[in-house]
């Protein structure tokens, strides 16, 4: 594009409020500054753009564009606004260092195409349950400030038996319309677990689709996240589609340490024994040490005290140890 060409354009999504083509078209000025060997100007305009994006107000550019989708996607997708940050996720080190790579390609994700590379967009999240798949997700959204759309392929299959993959065709499509972290949680469902139907045709055309899907470009750059428990149900086909698998695990002493900590407020804590808390939380999964942390600060809140002690998180840390094990000891039939 020449000068006039590109101030015309910016001009235009100006007046029309299109802040993203605006900005991606002072993104193409930098790529051609650069190209010229003017590297200064090009560093200078995307530092520009990157903290004019930032300024953007957080509410507003979720909010406004996106709304909970309707007709032909009602049912389909679940629009949440993101509560979490990433560092409000008590992670390990190698998946905070996958997600900030994802999100510093997504961030600079017109630089990479100018200079002909794709973002990495089309994640999978493994790991056992509570370990914080769908929290991340959602602090995905949270920092690049994009909504998060959930989508049960469980639920999709068993209610729209027989159209599941038209379905989702509508997913895909409104992924290249309206950029967004997508969620496919409980994605095992298309991985060959036995789910409330048992049509095997029904789950190979169901693969099938999602196999074509994920290979088609996105201009949008919306982020397909995928989340399951089991990863060695899901089809060898289908695992070599993602740019980044992302695993998670149970939480370390450390990890344990610093959810618990996290989750103490309005509560002073002092002098709390951490290693028996850490060895109370054991077996424990994230998500359970939250409750068991909010469960001791709600009963001080009840008892009109304002702080905690090492015997109310134990307490709170073995009764959630016990719910566990009432539940893998009890047979429920399927
Ligand atoms: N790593 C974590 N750091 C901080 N809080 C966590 C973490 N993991 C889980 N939690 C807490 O537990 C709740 C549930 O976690 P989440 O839904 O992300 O688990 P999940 O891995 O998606 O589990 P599932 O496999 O059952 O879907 C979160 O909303 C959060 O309060
Ligand atoms: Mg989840």
């Amino acid at each position: 594009m020449s000068n006039t060409k590109q101030i015309l354009a910016m001009l235009k999504s100006k007046t029309e409020g299109d802040d993203e083509t605006f900005f991606s078209i002072a993104i193409q000025v930098a790529a051609a500054e650069a190209r010229k060997g003017h590297r200064r100007s090009a560093e200078e305009i995307r530092a520009e753009v990157d903290k004019a994006r930032a300024n953007k107000s957080f509410g507003a550019s979720v909010a406004i564009p996106f709304a909970q989708p309707r007709g032909d996607l009602e049912g389909l997708l679940e629009m949440r606004q993101p509560r979490f940050r990433l560092k409000d996720v008590v992670l390990n080190e190698r998946v905070v260092s996958r997600i900030s790579y994802i999100l510093r390609q997504q961030r600079k994700r017109e630089w990479l195409r100018e200079h002909g590379k794709t973002p990495s967009r089309r994640v999978l999240f493994v790991g056992p349950p509570g370990s914080g798949k769908t929290m991340s997700a959602e602090a995905l959204a949270g920092e690049l400030k994009l909504p998060l759309f959930v989508i049960r392929l469980e639920t999709l299959i068993t209610r729209f038996m027989g159209e599941t993959a038209a379905k989702l065709r509508l997913v895909f499509d409104e992924s290249a319309k309206h950029r967004g972290v997508y969620l496919f949680d409980e994605f095992d469902a298309v991985g060959g677990r036995r789910i409330a139907t048992n049509d095997v045709a029904e789950m190979r055309r169901v693969l099938n689709s999602f196999l074509q899907f994920m290979e088609e470009d996105n201009a949008t750059d919306s982020l397909i996240v995928c989340s399951t428990n089991h990863p060695s149900l899901l089809d060898r086909a289908l695992l070599r589609r993602y740019d980044q698998v992302l695993e998670f695990d149970a939480p370390s002493s450390d990890q344990i340490k610093a959810i618990v900590q996290a989750n103490l407020k309005p509560m002073k804590a002092p002098r709390i024994g951490w290693k028996k808390v850490i060895a109370a939380a054991q077996n424990l999964s994230q998500s359970e040490i939250v409750r068991a942390t909010d469960d001791a600060v709600k009963t001080a809140i009840l008892d009109e005290r304002n702080s905690i002690s090492t015997d109310d998180l134990l307490l709170r840390l073995r009764e959630r140890t016990e719910m566990r094990t009432v539940f893998s000891e009890t047979e429920y039939p399927d």
